[in-house]
């Protein structure tokens, strides 16, 4: 079927809410018109009669119960630690070696890797997450089993091998040279196949030492197009450690620089506890941070400057993080990263919150040519949501006077139940069951 046409009520970001009039676009009763899986016209329904051949008018889809909205992009999460998703009771290095290492030493088995790359594109696309930014294990034949499985549902997906190689059991290590040329041979065999593209992933800080982190730079440096993923700041253990391991450098973002890993396809993941510095650091190399709300409350890690980064104008994207993150439905950290600015004094407004989680997110991984909202031409990666979903929902949204209102609503008590239909490049997806 090259041609959709899909009638209902419709939300979507033009632009960042805070900064312009005008930015987010409601149209309540919207003809979404598809062609060859792209945005070919959005328009009120009420122009539609003008338009439409009598055959297309008989094929339209009567989809008024639901939201439609654009498919959720998550700027951070890991794909082998799935299987300990809610593990209890510790905060990040004691959480790494406890329970996160030991699971991600088993992706060296080919078997195992695509298993679990399965049950996870399956739970993205059930919640609703149609672009992604992830870490495989430190096993290029991990990176392998969830390029393939993304590409067989035709996803917009960013992964790399995790490059780590130090102060970690030995099953999860590699060496500077063995990363370079394992992430070397991904990026050629994946980087710019369909719609899948390569992530360079040095773990942290801590677990690289200054030759490999050199090796990302030179990975970077060589390769067009190719993204850094890492995570930057998160626990102040974690930093305190950063500035014992590496004495020469001004902090800890300064590490990475130093290794030239910052940039316009740079994400780094948390940023919780910056400096100013590093702050004007990374708006000044449009660099993005990846905000994972829900990972940051369950592994005690600290409440997000929201703010502050935004005043120094940081790109900022969302992430579950899973498995620090606790769910890998987006709603989880949009309702949580709500709950957090609350403690920082701040109402994260719910358009804002929407942005975060499509356009912004898309402009967070400089794919919004491509995708995060419904402009004419862009990838038809979207999603109907059930208002009413749930009981609780229905009850709620009786009381609800406007699309505002509904929003935070779903933002607060959905989850992947008010996914009543993904899409990808304007197809349906069909659910394997778990
Ligand atoms: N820092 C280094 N590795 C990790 C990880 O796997 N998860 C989180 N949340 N932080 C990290
Ligand atoms: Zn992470």
């Amino acid at each position: 079927m090259s041609e959709r046409l899909i009638r209902g009520p419709l939300l979507h970001c033009l632009a960042e809410p805070d900064c312009q009039h005008g930015a987010v676009e409601y149209i309540a009763d919207a003809l979404l018109w598809l062609k060859h899986g792209r945005v070919h016209q959005l328009i009120n329904f009420a122009e539609a009669d003008a338009l439409l051949t009598p055959a297309q008018r008989s094929s339209v889809e009567d989809q008024r119960d639901y939201l439609m909205v654009p498919g959720f992009v998550d700027c951070h999460i890991h794909y082998p630690q799935t299987e300990m998703i809610a593990a209890y009771g510790t905060q990040l290095l004691e959480w790494l070696n406890t329970f996160t290492f030991p699971v991600e030493s088993s992706f060296d088995d080919v078997e195992k890797a695509a298993t679990v790359a399965k049950v996870f594109i399956d739970q993205l696309l059930t919640n609703g997450t149609t672009t992604a930014l992830v870490f495989c294990s430190v096993h290029p034949e991990s990176a392998d089993a969830l390029f393939s499985e993304a590409q067989q549902h035709q996803m917009r997906l960013i992964a790399g091998k995790v490059m780590m190689d130090r102060n970690a059991p030995e099953s999860v290590l590699d060496t500077a040279q063995t990363s370079y040329d394992q992430s070397k041979q991904l990026i050629e065999r994946w980087h710019g196949v369909d719609r899948l593209q390569y992530a360079v992933t040095p773990r942290f800080a801590p677990t690289s030492t200054d030759e490999q982190l050199h090796a990302a730079g030179r990975l970077l440096a060589e390769h067009e197009g190719v993204y850094l993923h890492t995570h930057l700041s998160e626990n102040v253990d974690e930093i305190e450690w950063v500035k014992q391991l590496f004495p020469n450098a001004k902090n800890y973002l300064d590490v990475y620089d130093q290794a030239g890993l910052l940039g316009k396809r740079s994400v780094f993941a948390h940023g919780i506890h910056l400096c100013d510095g590093e702050c004007e650091r990374l708006a000044q190399t449009d660099s993005a941070i990846a905000h994972c709300p829900t990972s940051n409350m369950f592994i005690g890690s600290g409440l997000f400057p929201m703010q502050r980064l935004q005043a120094h104008g940081i790109k900022i994207g969302m992430g579950t993080d899973v498995g620090g993150g606790t769910s890998f439905s987006m709603l989880q950290p949009l309702a949580d990263g709500y709950k957090m600015q609350q403690l920082n004094g701040h109402n994260l407004s719910p358009e804002q919150s929407f942005y975060l989680a499509t356009l912004g997110g898309a402009k967070a991984l400089d794919m919004d040519d491509k995708i995060g909202n419904f402009t004419v031409g862009k990838e038809a990666d979207f999603l109907l949501l059930d208002p009413n979903a749930t009981p609780l929902l229905k009850f709620r949204n009786q009381h609800c006077q406007t699309w505002r209102d509904t929003l935070f609503v779903l933002q607060t008590l959905g989850d992947d139940r008010v996914i009543a239909q993904t899409n990808v490049m304007g197809q349906p997806v069909s659910f394997a069951a778990l």
